[in-house]
Order: C-alpha cells, then sequence, then structure tokens
C-alpha cells in the first residue's frame, strides 16, 4: 500500500462534565490512504465525531499524534500549519448551523479562499466554478442559504470544503438529514467529486447501508476505542468483531441475502463514557465475555489481508 494520508497515534479526547471525565476518544490509531473512503461507524455518543475533529484540528487532542502526508500537525506553527489546515475540510450535516446566515451562498463557499488570501476578482471565478461542479447555477451566488433545500444546502457545504482544494474531507453524516432519494444523490455527487479530484474520505456514519455503498474501508469505533479495521466487504460478510457483527445485523434494512436465523442483535445499554466497563469496553453487551474480557484490555491485532480486529475472542472465519 501507498504511503498514508493521515496517520492517526495514540490520540486521546476527554471532555470535563459535572459527572467526572467523558472519555470521548480514549487511545486511538488508524491511518487514511490517499484515494480511499474510510468510514467510521459506531452507536451515538460512541465519539465518531469527536475523533473527526481531532483529525481536522478543530479539537485539540489531549495528547496523541496526527500526521500528514508524514508531517506530524502538533509540530506546525503559522503558515505552514494553516496551509495544512486548508489540506482538511469538514463537511457537517447541517452545513449551515454554524455559520453567518447574512452571508450569500457564495460568499459562503468563498469564505475559505478570502481567508487564504485569494483576491476577489479570483475568488468570484473559483467560486462560480465550483459551484456548477456540484450542480448549482451560478445566479445561486446571491441568494441565502436558507432558501435552498436540503439537498442543494449540502451541496453547498460540499463546494465550500473543496474551495481550497484540500486532499481530506471528513463527512461527519453528510447525508443523514436527507431523504433516501437526495441521499443518492449526494453520494453520487461525491464520488464522482473524488474521482475527479482525487479526494480522500473519512465518511462518518452510522447508517451501514450508506457506508456499504461509499466506503473502501471501515473502522469500527465503541464507547472511545477502536474495535475493528478492515475492507468494507469483510465487515459485512465474515467480520472479526463481535460488535462489528451485532452493530451490522441490528441495522434496520440489513442485506436481504443475509439469513436473518442468525442474527445477532445489539442488547443492553451502552455503558458510561465516564466509568466505562474494565478491561474490554463491550464486555457488558458481548455474549462472549469471558473474565479475561472482563479484566484485560483487548489490543489491536494484524489477522492479515488489511484486517485489524481488538478482541480476546474473533468470530470464527469460515
Ligand atoms: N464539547 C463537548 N463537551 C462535552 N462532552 C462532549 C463534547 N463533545 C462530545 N462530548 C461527549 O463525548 C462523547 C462522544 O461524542 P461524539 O459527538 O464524538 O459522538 P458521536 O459518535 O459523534 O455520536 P453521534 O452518532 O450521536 O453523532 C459523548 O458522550 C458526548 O456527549
Ligand atoms: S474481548 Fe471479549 S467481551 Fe470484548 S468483544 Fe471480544 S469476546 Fe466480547
Ligand atoms: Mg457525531
Amino acid at each position: 500500500m501507498s504511503e498514508p494520508l493521515i496517520r492517526a497515534e495514540h490520540l486521546v479526547k476527554y471532555f470535563k462534565s459535572n459527572a467526572g471525565r467523558i472519555k470521548a476518544v480514549d487511545d486511538v490509531s488508524f491511518e487514511i490512504y490517499p484515494g480511499e473512503t474510510l468510514a467510521l461507524v459506531g452507536e451515538s455518543g460512541c465519539g465518531k465525531s469527536t475523533l473527526g475533529r481531532l483529525i481536522v484540528r478543530l479539537l485539540k487532542a489531549d495528547s496523541g499524534t496526527v500526521t500528514l502526508n508524514g508531517v506530524d500537525l502538533g509540530s506546525l506553527k503559522g503558515s505552514a500549519l494553516r496551509k495544512a489546515r486548508q489540506n482538511m475540510q469538514i463537511v457537517f450535516q447541517d452545513p449551515f448551523s454554524s455559520l453567518d446566515p447574512h452571508f450569500t451562498v457564495g460568499e459562503v463557499i468563498a469564505e475559505p479562499l478570502r481567508a487564504a488570501g485569494v483576491k476577489k476578482e479570483e475568488r468570484v471565478q473559483r467560486v462560480q466554478q465550483l459551484m456548477r461542479r456540484v450542480g448549482l447555477q451560478e445566479e445561486d451566488y446571491w441568494r441565502f442559504p436558507h432558501q435552498f433545500s436540503g439537498g442543494q444546502r449540502q451541496r453547498i457545504g460540499i463546494a465550500r470544503a473543496l474551495a481550497p482544494e484540500p486532499q481530506l474531507i471528513v463527512c461527519d453524516e453528510p447525508v443523514s438529514a436527507l431523504d433516501v432519494s437526495i441521499q443518492a444523490q449526494i453520494l453520487n455527487l461525491m464520488r464522482r467529486l473524488q474521482a475527479e479530484s482525487k479526494l480522500t474520505y473519512l465518511f462518518i456514519s452510522h447508517d451501514l447501508a450508506v457506508v456499504r455503498y461509499i466506503s473502501n474501508r471501515i473502522v469500527v469505533m465503541f464507547l472511545g476505542k477502536l474495535c475493528e479495521i478492515c475492507p468494507t466487504k469483510d465487515a459485512y460478510e465474515h467480520p472479526l468483531h463481535p460488535y462489528t457483527r451485532m452493530l451490522i445485523d441490528s441495522a434496520p434494512e440489513p442485506d436481504p441475502d443475509f439469513d436473518r436465523e442468525d442474527r445477532m442483535l445489539l442488547q443492553g445499554e451502552l455503558p458510561s463514557p465516564i466509568n466505562p466497563p474494565a478491561g474490554c469496553r463491550f464486555c457488558t453487551r458481548c455474549p462472549y465475555a469471558t473474565d479475561e474480557c472482563r479484566t484485560v484490555e483487548p489490543e489491536m491485532k494484524d489477522y492479515g489481508g488489511g484486517r485489524l480486529c481488538a478482541c480476546h475472542h474473533p468470530l470464527p472465519q469460515k
């Protein structure tokens, strides 16, 4: 395989709360390769968005490192850091929740270019080009985001992310708020843009049908820890980690070819991220849990073929 675009090593992020420290991301290491779509999946609250924000440095990690093209982002300052940050953009579920509603669509998309010091004339030209690429009309430049539908707003969010010509886009539930038919349009747009611009995506989602369609590899996260990293096909056809299997089996629209007789459904509540279970964090919900699982934290092991899994008793392989 080629050199990774992103290498995350031992990332940790805890949040303070009245009840104690929330262990949102707790010693997470993984790589993102150029040109791939890496999906990040897991139940609500398991730390996906926090991890995505750590990667693009919207959040600072308590400890651990992120390297971009082999350069430690923590070692960069000033213009070198600004440049690196432009190389990593993020698309949110609702791209406008955090933006000034008085900005026109054109201004919203142009903002990262303005910040990068691109002159007005060139900015307008580049934004209009971008708008065409994502399926918007040039005259939309002067309209306001609230005048657009959800799907169009996501096209605007994608154009804004593309503006600084990044290598990586972190997509945090980009289609979760959209109707299924609109979802498909946006996913296809993302695929086309990826092919045209050699983009790399970290695609955060809890919709496993979408993930299966869009991703090449998958990272499964539970309560601040990674469980399994593998090619997408392997996760669906013969996962190693019980949580991967149960997450996929519990999805509302499982594969129609899947033998429903032996579906393994997720049970029990998500434990508290403030006081996670000792040993394996999944042990309170896992049907295979042993005393070892309840005391010794499983390490990530390499099973070959790009498959990594952190479990004392991985699922038998056919
Ligand atoms: N800024 C914050 N301050 C305090 N706690 C936070 C903050 N951001 C996230 N958390 C907590 O950290 C944990 C992980 O949250 P995160 O948003 O990363 O999960 P997620 O996997 O993205 O969930 P979802 O699927 O619901 O988006 C949760 O317990 C959440 O409440
Ligand atoms: S380590 Fe043990 S408890 Fe955790 S997933 Fe594996 S078998 Fe289940
Ligand atoms: Mg989230």
